[in-house]
């Protein structure tokens, strides 16, 4: 099959256009037939190598293990291991490849991928094979982080990109009321995507504003949690998802880890933090939440632009570059 196959990390010169053999199925797995896959800041992380801690969590010390990079995607079903018994061949899916975290290839730059059948839904026929392959590692993050609803005042910052967008329309759809931070050519995105209200973050500071909070998801993390909690209800939630702005952030070794381990640590006597402890829903259960969401026209995922599989190089150069409204994908 042809895949994009990383041997060494780098820039986005480091993936080449190549001819592999198929993937091996699992029993619990579905080797699908890749439509389309998503282009988003994890895959830079793993290309990249960084933050260097990365490649001691899983993803490859020198090289990556998996050399086909792609954590989600959709397709069509091509066949099933002995024990996945969700899906037949023909059937269209949509889903995330891996089974953990997102920090490591997940093979789904390829015309196949074999993909564990808990971690996929049937992808409903009101949307594309490309806007469903931009849902599933972007909105697992968005729902495993946000409190389950109903809200009340909910701000997204970042509300356009990949993680925020899915945000701001759960959030609606949980009957929040929804406030969308972006820079201001991204402004009418965020209201096409269902805000209540906008903020342009490069004329207003939000943590200085007098509007009140339940739910803030803070994307980009700009703001030290002392700033957002100005802010914020005293019953309400900050939920941090964090964003390196490709390698800009300048947090080579670590990335936002010590953030994220400083916000854990404060969570343990602040109520306004989730508790690292807490129990989290089966990912088949959030395919299933998303899935919902895609059928219902309450998650409507935007396409900036599709770029052919042998040109994912530039895709992901287009991607670091921060102009795409909308989502970036590949198509075998
Ligand atoms: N999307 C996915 O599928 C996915 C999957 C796994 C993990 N993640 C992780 O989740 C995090 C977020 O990813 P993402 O895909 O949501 O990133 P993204 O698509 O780049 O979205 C971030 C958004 O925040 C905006 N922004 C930047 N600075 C801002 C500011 N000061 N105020 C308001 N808005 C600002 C960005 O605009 P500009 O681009 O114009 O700066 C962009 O629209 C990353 O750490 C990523 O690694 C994402």
């Amino acid at each position: 099959m042809k895949a994009i196959v990383q041997e060494a990390y780098g820039s986005s010169s480091v993936l080449k256009f190549r001819d592999i053999g198929l993937p091996v199925v699992k029993d619990d797995e579905v080797l699908v037939r890749v439509r389309a896959a998503s282009v988003h800041p994890d895959v830079w992380h793993v290309v990249t190598g960084q933050p260097y801690v990365l490649r001691l969590m899983g993803s490859g010390l020198r090289r990556p293990r998996n050399p086909v990079p792609g954590t989600d995607m959709a397709g069509v079903v091509e066949s099933t291991g002995a024990r996945a018994t969700r899906f037949r061949p023909g059937d269209e899916v949509f889903g995330e490849t891996l089974r953990s975290m997102q920090w490591k290839n997940g093979g789904a730059y390829a015309e196949y991928v074999a993909v564990p059948e808990a971690n996929l839904a049937p992808k409903p026929a009101n949307v594309s094979f490309e806007q469903a392959a931009t849902v599933a590692t972007a909105g697992l993050i968005a729902l495993m982080n946000m409190p389950p609803g109903p809200y009340g005042d909910v701000l997204v910052n970042g509300a356009a990109g990949g993680v925020g967008s899915i945000a701001l329309q759960v959030a609606k759809a949980r009957r929040g009321t929804v406030t969308g931070v972006e820079h201001p050519g991204k402004l009418d995105l965020v209201r096409a995507l269902g805000a209540d209200h906008l903020i342009d973050c490069t004329k207003e500071d939000f943590t200085r504003r007098g509007e009140r909070y339940d739910l803030i998801v803070d994307v980009p993390g700009n703001h030290t949690f002392a700033e957002v909690r100005r802010v914020l209800r005293p019953t309400g939630t900050y939920v941090l998802i964090g964003h390196d702005h490709y390698g800009a952030a300048g947090r080579k070794v670590l990335g936002s880890l010590p953030r994220f381990g400083k916000l854990m640590a404060q969570s343990m006597v602040n109520r306004q933090l989730p508790k690292p402890t807490r129990s989290l829903p089966p990912k088949q259960d959030m395919m299933e939440e998303l899935r919902g969401l895609l059928e219902s026209g309450r998650l409507t995922p935007v396409i900036d632009r599709a770029f052919p599989l042998a040109e994912t190089a530039a895709a992901l150069r287009y991607l670091a570059e921060g102009t795409a409204r909308g989502r970036v994908v590949v198509t075998p």
